[in-house]
């Protein structure tokens, strides 16, 4: 399905509705995706970015509706992951006299990808293309999120193209975001950025410090994934500010698991001395919990209590996946603490501490460890520890 967006500009993606596991089996989409794609039929004709190519047969016929492909002029490949370069190929073979136009870092990740000899054309910052009553712009934004990320701004229409920023992994049968439910938008919105850009949240700052500063008016902003921003468009780019600030809210997560129920109980009595402290707590246990939407309430939080049984020395692993996020999205302004049972050896509590420090997530308070089943002693340490956690938070 094809949507006009403004006088010479049109939607050209497809809907995903049936994706569950993004990058492979990195990241849920419990709503689906989208994969944009949009294009300005000016006297000059563009493409900006194409579709995973399970969808290109779809694709191509969205663009073969609206143009024969000899005419366009510009492929633009502002990124290239294959949710948006893996139909590229099909297209330029569809249309070889188009010129491929790539950020700097471009110039290595597509030909890294497709290894082959296209008309590239590599554009940095501030580099136009004029199209007619239109111009392409472009602006490079090296790790928003990967090297090769680039924004094309759409002058004359006032609309900005930034790739993955300001996306959601979200099929609807509608476009725009004054079409749909804003508090699923906002969920997969939050989703995305915890769960994608959180490590990169200084760049994100300067990133969008820097455009606001060219003073581009912006009427609409197509990412390449979800709904188009059409209504107040700046509200996402202003909740990526504050998102980038990593400001979390004062609540507490608990991430365990549990063998016998005595990591359980503890985790359950912590939560009391949360709760008593009059802060609100989730208890995920992450055997069981989906590890993005975990994430996601972490990045909110601004305390994050991880609890585990000892087992053969070390941590159940069920706990790994989530404590090799923690440090990988570098969260910041967070406080940790440990927590477990154990039988014999005992390592458990240490581990999760080291592994919180190793995250730049300070401890709040000293772990508690109990042998074998929580008594109500091991219990009332356990509701302490929820005390001072709550204590600590700023
Ligand atoms: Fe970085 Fe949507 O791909």
């Amino acid at each position: 399905m094809i949507e006009k967006l403004m006088d010479k500009v049109y939607w050209i993606g497809v809907t995903d509705w049936g994706i569950r596991h993004f990058h492979g089996h990195e990241y849920s989409t419990h709503r689906g995706t989208t994969y944009n794609s949009y294009l300005v039929m000016d006297e000059k004709i563009a493409v900006v970015d194409t579709v995973w190519d399970p969808f290109q047969e779809g694709f191509l016929k969205n663009v073969r509706s609206m143009v024969d492909p000899k005419k366009i002029d510009y492929i633009v490949a502002n990124h290239a992951e294959p949710d948006h370069s893996g139909s590229l190929g099909a297209l330029v073979e569809a249309a070889p006299q188009a010129k491929v136009i790539v950020s700097r870092r471009g110039l290595e990740s597509i030909p890294g990808h497709y290894h082959e000899n296209w008309d590239f054309q590599a554009v940095k910052t501030g580099d136009t293309i004029p199209l007619g009553e239109t111009t392409l712009a472009f602006v490079e934004a090296p790790m928003l999120h990967w090297p090769d990320s680039m924004f094309t701004y759409v002058s004359g229409r006032s609309l900005l193209l930034p790739n993955d920023a300001f996306g959601q992994h979200y099929a609807t049968a509608f476009r725009f975001n004054d079409e749909v439910d804003r508090e699923e938008l906002y969920e997969e919105a939050l989703k995305y950025y915890a769960n994608i850009l959180t490590p990169f949240s200084p760049l994100v700052t300067k990133k969008i410090e820097e455009v606001l500063a060219m003073g581009l008016a912006v009427d609409m902003i197509g990412p390449s994934h979800g709904v188009i921003w059409r209504k107040d468009p700046l509200q996402i780019v202003h909740k990526y500010m504050e998102w980038a600030k990593q400001v979390p809210e004062k609540r507490a997560v608990i991430l365990a698991d549990t063998m016998w129920q005595a990591t359980m109980r503890m985790a359950s009595a912590i939560g009391e001395g949360l709760a008593e402290k009059g802060v609100p707590f989730r208890i995920f246990n992450m055997a069981l919990s989906d590890r993005n939407d975990v994430l996601t309430e972490v990045f909110r939080s601004g305390a994050v209590v991880v609890g585990s049984p000892c087992l053969n020395g070390g941590l159940l692993p069920t706990l790994t996946p989530v404590l090799e996020d923690l440090k990988g999205l570098k969260f910041r302004n967070k406080v940790g603490a440990a927590f477990g049972s154990y039988g014999w050896s005992g390592e458990n509590v240490r581990r999760i501490e080291r592994e919180l420090e190793g995250a730049g997530i300070p401890l709040a308070v000293p772990g508690v460890l109990v042998k074998w089943r929580p008594d109500e002693k091991g219990l009332d340490a356990c509701r302490d520890l929820g005390r001072k956690v709550a204590e600590a938070l700023r």
